[in-house]
């Protein structure tokens, strides 16, 4: 028997000790007891990082939408496979079964295919988080084509480079979305990106406002019409394993944004294998992941992980804020939501509310809470584990990337002691290394370096689409035979991680490296402050010192700032020591952030170091009007 399901400490070392020792059979047996293959494979593993090449289960046949949907139709046909929480909380949810889903899967994979999509051919998502953006993904995949979903958030421009990119051939919309009490006109986003994207052939259309829009002859169609004439029964294209399945644009530090490539048996294998341990999901628990299905967390943990283990999962289209921030807890008390995964940026946003907002629910069903996307601070983190877990649902903090795939270093639920601020051990299967400025790596615990990947792991990306010479670069060039993260790392006494920051993020200053995260945690102890960002600045003798970027909460207290700025540094010098005091802090109302939540710290960083003539591309910001605030107030 495999270790599908590690359910205490003492089977996380024995399962991951094996899976270190000798990974091909590991993963072998896994693949072999819990999905469903046309064919099984000739080879586990072939592998050399220096090209790189990564193939995983070479020779096998599959089609994913059989293992996340047909197989369950004997024993779960009737459970609920998507649960869909509308913006507006008065509309009625939905409850789609997995013999819905199958039939409406097949349903939009014929509808593909009317329109000449076929194997491996590419097509664009763009869709907000409705129902027909997990079924369209699983429709691509019943047919082999690959799906390139864009976030709906993203501007004409940015959308109009992904699909030119790619090459995608079709389109797939809605005249609109909600957002909140806004709507948006996604219909116009499109038709304003195609003008320039001349290799897209057709535009589908899903009703979801009810706006007026301009339909364009011979291109655009309305989706349900030809839904509803179209078949239920679709044969699902029998895949080879190493076929991509999906393409996910993730943006580089510098130029375009980098399509990463993921492929079909591996992924899933992987993004199964980790829903099933990290969320410790059991059969009748209701899941909700907050992301949206335009990210990594949502392709891998609202839909294929879930689906792949027969799991109900939870699609929410509106915002934590809407109509106000007891959302998420109105969501949770209503459904009974078992696992709750979200980003630190919206416990933050929630955090800044008070907690009558999260007491007026009854969330006594969350037995587990996630975190992702980038490291929790500490002041979060206790009051998300106060607050929502009332002391009782351990947070788990998982680290991972749109390239590996799925999660990488994590606590494992009720199975790892948990420790605020760390994603602490890695993942079965995943063998993490600390390189020194040197590359070399630093063995032993009580070490900071540099998060590099030392063996292959199933769902890793395997290229970028058309480049891969920019795929090895950025990722395989740095250290020798090795994966690099970006990001740095420290390992603690007990051989936890502890993920700092973006290595780009870490500043040094009189030759000490310093990293923003942890800097960051000991200002947001202060009680007066909400958030903060810490960028670099260039300065005469330390060569960098601090610049803070500081959003107070609303306290009504009206200190003096000079004061506060002497007690933030003192709380500095406490937590790491004076070589971390912030030289410069700028109150702030709003820190510039992208769509998806994350602070963008190379615009800080310019404001800091006064060079604001070229700010870059803006366009992605969710609140581009902050930026001049911080300008006009820049120290
Ligand atoms: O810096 C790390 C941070 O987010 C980066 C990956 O971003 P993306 O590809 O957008 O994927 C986000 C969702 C998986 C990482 O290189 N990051 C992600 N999770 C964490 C994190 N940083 C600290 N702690 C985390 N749990």
């Amino acid at each position: 028997m495999s270790n599908y399901h590690i359910k205490h400490l003492e089977e996380y070392y024995q399962v991951y000790r094996k899976s270190i020792r000798n990974p091909e059979v590991f993963w072998e047996e896994i693949a072999e007891e819990h999905f469903m293959w046309r064919k099984k494979w000739n080879n586990v593993l072939s592998w050399d990082f220096s090209k790189p090449d990564v193939k995983w289960f070479e020779g096998a046949q599959l089609n994913i939408t059989e293992n996340c949907i047909d197989r369950h139709l004997s024993t779960r046909g009737n459970k609920t496979a998507i649960l869909f929480e509308p913006n507006n909380p008065n509309e009625a949810a939905q409850h789609i079964t997995y013999n819905q889903l199958h039939e409406r899967v097949n349903q939009f994979a014929n509808v593909l295919k009317s329109k000449a999509v076929k194997r491996g051919d590419r097509v664009c998502i763009y869709l907000p988080m409705i129902p027909e953006l997990a079924i369209a993904v699983l429709a691509c995949a019943r047919i082999g084509a690959i799906h390139s979903v864009v976030f709906a958030g993203f501007s004409a421009t940015a959308l109009a480079t992904r699909i030119n990119d790619s090459d995608c051939k079709l389109v797939l919309t809605s005249d609109g979305s909600y957002r909140g009490a806004k709507t948006i006109d996604l219909k116009g986003i499109v038709d304003e990106a195609l003008e320039h994207c001349p290799g897209v052939q057709a535009v589908l259309v899903a009703k979801r406002i009810d706006s007026q829009i301009s339909m364009k002859t011979g291109r655009d169609y309305w989706l349900e019409p030809l839904l509803n004439k179209a078949s239920k029964v679709c044969e699902a294209e029998v895949m080879n394993a190493e076929d991509p399945l999906f393409i996910l644009y993730t943006s580089g530090s510098t130029g375009q944004p980098k399509g990463m490539v993921h492929s079909t048996a591996g992924y899933m294998v992987y993004a199964a294998y980790t829903f099933k341990n990290v969320f410790q999901y059991r059969e009748n628990d209701v899941y909700w992941c907050t992301a949206d299905i335009g990210w990594i967390t949502g392709h891998s943990y609202i839909v294929y992980g879930p689906l792949a283990n027969g799991a109900t999962t939870v699609m929410f289209e509106g915002v934590p804020s809407y109509p106000d921030f007891g959302r998420f807890w109105e969501v949770v008390e209503k459904h009974k939501i078992t696992q709750f995964y979200t980003a630190p940026t919206a416990i933050r946003a929630l955090a800044k509310q008070g907690v009558d907002l999260v007491e007026k629910y009854d969330l006594s069903s969350l037995k587990v809470l996630g975190s992702v996307g980038e490291p929790i601070n500490e002041e979060a983190w206790h009051w998300y584990n106060d607050n929502v877990g009332k002391k009782k649902s351990p947070i788990i903090d998982t680290w991972w990337q749109t390239e590996t795939g799925g999660i990488m270093i994590t606590p494992i639920p009720y199975v790892t002691p948990t420790k605020p601020t760390y994603a602490t051990l890695p993942f079965i299967g995943i063998q993490p290394a600390l390189m020194d400025d040197n590359a070399n790596e630093l063995k032993g615990n009580q070490v900071e370096g540099r998060l590099c990947i030392k063996y292959p792991w199933p769902a890793m990306a395997r290229t970028i689409w058309g480049n891969h010479e920019r795929y090895k670069n950025t990722y395989f060039s740095a250290y020798k035979n090795m994966y690099f993260t970006g990001d740095g790392a420290l390992r603690d006494e007990v051989g936890y991680y502890r993920i700092t920051g973006r290595v780009d993020d870490v500043i040094i200053v009189s030759g000490h490296n310093l990293g923003t995260a942890p800097i960051e945690d000991a200002v947001n102890e202060h009680p007066a402050v909400a958030e903060s960002a810490i960028v670099g600045f260039p300065h005469d003798i330390k060569g960098n010192a601090l610049y803070g970027y500081v959003i107070l909460k609303d306290t009504g207290e009206g200190r003096r700032h000079d004061n506060l700025r002497k007690e933030i540094n003192q709380i500095i010098t406490e937590h790491i020591g004076p070589i971390a005091k912030l030289d410069k802090i700028q109150f702030t109302g709003g820190l510039p952030k992208t769509r998806s939540g994350k602070i963008m710290r190379r615009i800080l960083r310019k404001i800091a170091c006064k060079d604001t003539s070229n700010l870059g591309d803006t366009s992605t910001l969710l609140n581009p009007e902050v930026v001049q605030d911080i300008i006009n107030n820049v120290l």
